[in-house]
């Protein structure tokens, strides 16, 4: 790739994925770790014309922001799997390539649902605060009691890469899966990934016979809230919810809400709708086993997501076919 061809980064990201950008590309690397503005990108961008943008979900990148893109620019390879951070069509409209990571982060995430299902389970939260704050006065046999995984029923709402990895995890634990998903799997697609699960026609379906939920759905207008008031009055009593997919999946009042009454035994969350100015609730919330969005965080799955950006950007710029696109030009 020739040395003039430019690739801005936004964020600063793991060495490897860094040496490797100096070596191919002009590259303008954030050191600092800033956040940068919306507007302090798009000046960025005009001083420097780059011909790729490497972003992670911490930039929105909205029409209005794609629109002030200068023309030099002919690919933003996200780092991530999830794209809404990203307004696909106004990036279509200016042709303009996108692509992100699927597949990078399936094992790291799908290990975080389970820490996450486990947490809520075994009111993992507050044995480690009261272990850590003097509070742990002996051996307790009615205190902390959680619920087993074994023979539960794990309901699964998306049964893309990272639902069926969890799935394939709580089966190991003895949990009976079910799913709910856009499209019903074929037994054989299923048996082939070693997984047993059942569909449920209908969210309320499995929300009714599910002991934990765990969401992996992308987040879309469709996506939005899915998981309401409704939900939480259809979910089977004193279930667990688990999110590693995207916070603004659930109405958090109604999830708040469904904590205080007891309708849910447990949550255990990565992610939140505005993160990371998440609604303060949650930390009074009774057994919420709260994680500050770290699902990807593993050497392996950060470092391949970011070898999978620079491979489609240098495909994008070398006129080869582009991996992992989600919108072509
Ligand atoms: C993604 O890739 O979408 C994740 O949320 C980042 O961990």
């Amino acid at each position: 790739m020739s040395s003039n061809t430019r690739l801005l980064i936004t964020r600063r990201l793991p060495e490897p994925v860094e040496e490797r950008a100096k070596h191919e590309f002009d590259v303008l690397l954030n050191p600092s770790d800033h956040q940068y503005a919306s507007a302090d990108l798009v000046a960025a961008c005009e001083n420097f014309e780059p011909s790729a943008l490497l972003v992670t979900p911490t930039e929105r990148l909205d029409e209005a922001f794609i629109r002030q893109l200068p023309g030099s620019v002919k690919i933003i390879a996200s780092y991530s799997v999830g794209l809404d951070h990203i307004d696909l069509a106004a990036a279509k409209k200016r042709s303009i390539v996108v692509s992100h990571t699927p597949g990078a982060l399936t094992s790291a995430t799908a290990d975080i649902a389970i820490l996450c299902l486990l947490g809520a389970a075994r009111h993992a939260y507050r044995a480690q605060q009261d272990l850590r704050h003097g509070q742990w006065k002996r051996w307790d046999p009615t205190g902390y009691i959680g619920v087993e995984l074994d023979g539960a029923v794990l309901g699964i709402v998306g049964m893309g890469r990272i639902g069926r990895a969890t799935a394939m995890r709580a089966q190991a634990f003895g949990m009976e899966v079910r799913y709910w998903n856009r499209t019903t799997l074929s037994q054989a697609q299923l048996k082939a990934k070693g997984l047993s699960a059942t569909p449920c026609e209908r969210l309320e379906e499995l929300l009714a016979v599910s002991d934990a939920v765990s969401l992996h759905v992308p987040y879309t207008p469709e996506t939005h809230h899915l998981i309401d008031a409704d939900a939480i009055n259809a979910i089977k009593p004193e279930a667990l919810l688990i999110n590693t997919a995207r916070g603004s999946i659930v109405d958090d009042e109604a999830i708040l809400e469904g904590l205080k009454r007891g309708k849910l035994a447990g949550i255990g969350f990565d992610v939140f709708d505005g993160e990371p100015d998440f609604n303060q609730a949650y930390l009074d919330a009774p057994n919420a086993y709260l994680l500050p969005h770290i699902g990807s965080a593993t050497n392996q799955a950060r470092n391949k997501m970011g070898m999978m950006a620079l491979d489609s950007i240098e495909a994008a710029l070398s006129g080869n076919p582009i991996p992992n696109t989600a919108c072509s030009s």
